[in-house]
């Protein structure tokens, strides 16, 4: 049986919500369809994957760091094509990796660390806290759970071959997505301090991938090129 089949067996899909239908309220319906299915449904684990997927989304959804969202999901597709059998713990990370600036109240603030990769660790620490009761409330394994916990932990600073693919996806995806807005809001010097940062924490895979990223904005591919250059950076070079 194909997977549209399974999904045929889930009533939340074919049945019309009622006026309770929101997100927590398919994860009962999720739950429930599961247990009435669970001879013929091998394949649960990929709809409570995809379901814990949205809920994450959500929870960006809400950052006040506009380029938040799209470093999510691209960040994700990085991961994807670094490693496109990458697992479902180390997807959901990738995802995942920055949820502490979603909540504006709780998040970490560079503003309370002289060092800035103690600041790191501790927005890594803290995503790993949050993001645990999202995928027990979305039904996710908790072997599972746990090891996309242990790699948003891991994601600054890498460690093991998945950490370091995470790594290397999040450093990619801030040259992809995020060092035009970031640009525009923090100024030059700033910028290149966080994108020499950055780069060298690239594996040299990458460091070909970001060497080649080409930005409209011409002040930022001079940036890009100074930081590349810099003599510092290919000291620190993996
Ligand atoms: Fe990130």
């Amino acid at each position: 049986m194909d997977q549209e089949h399974y999904r045929g067996r889930f009533r939340w899909r074919v049945r019309p919500m009622d006026k309770r239908s929101n997100r927590e309220r398919i994860v009962d319906l999720v739950q429930n369809d599961i247990k009435e299915n669970k001879e013929v449904f091998p394949e649960k684990n990929a709809f409570i994957i995809d379901y814990a997927k949205e809920k994450i989304r959500a929870v960006i959804a809400s950052s006040r760091v506009p380029e938040d969202p799209r470093h999510a999901d691209n960040t994700l597709e990085w991961l994807l094509r670094l490693e496109p059998d990458a697992g479902v713990a180390l997807q959901l990370a990738a995802l995942a990796h920055d949820i502490d600036r979603a909540i504006e109240e709780i998040k970490v603030r560079r503003a309370n660390f002289d060092d800035y990769d103690a600041f790191k660790a501790a927005h890594a620490r803290h995503g790993a806290e949050l993001l645990s009761p999202i995928l027990t409330a979305c039904g996710v394994a908790q072997d599972i759970a746990d090891e996309a916990c242990r790699l948003v932990t891991a994601h600054e600073v890498g460690g093991d071959p998945d950490a370091d693919l995470l790594k290397d996806a999040d450093s990619i995806s801030y040259f992809d997505v995020n060092l035009p807005l970031y640009y525009q809001r923090e100024g030059w010097a700033e910028t290149k301090r966080r994108s020499l940062w950055g780069y060298r924490r690239l594996s040299a895979r990458a460091r070909k991938i970001v060497e080649n990223i080409d930005y409209e904005e011409e002040a930022i591919n001079r940036l890009l090129r100074e930081v590349v250059h810099d003599k510092s950076a290919r000291l620190y070079g993996c």
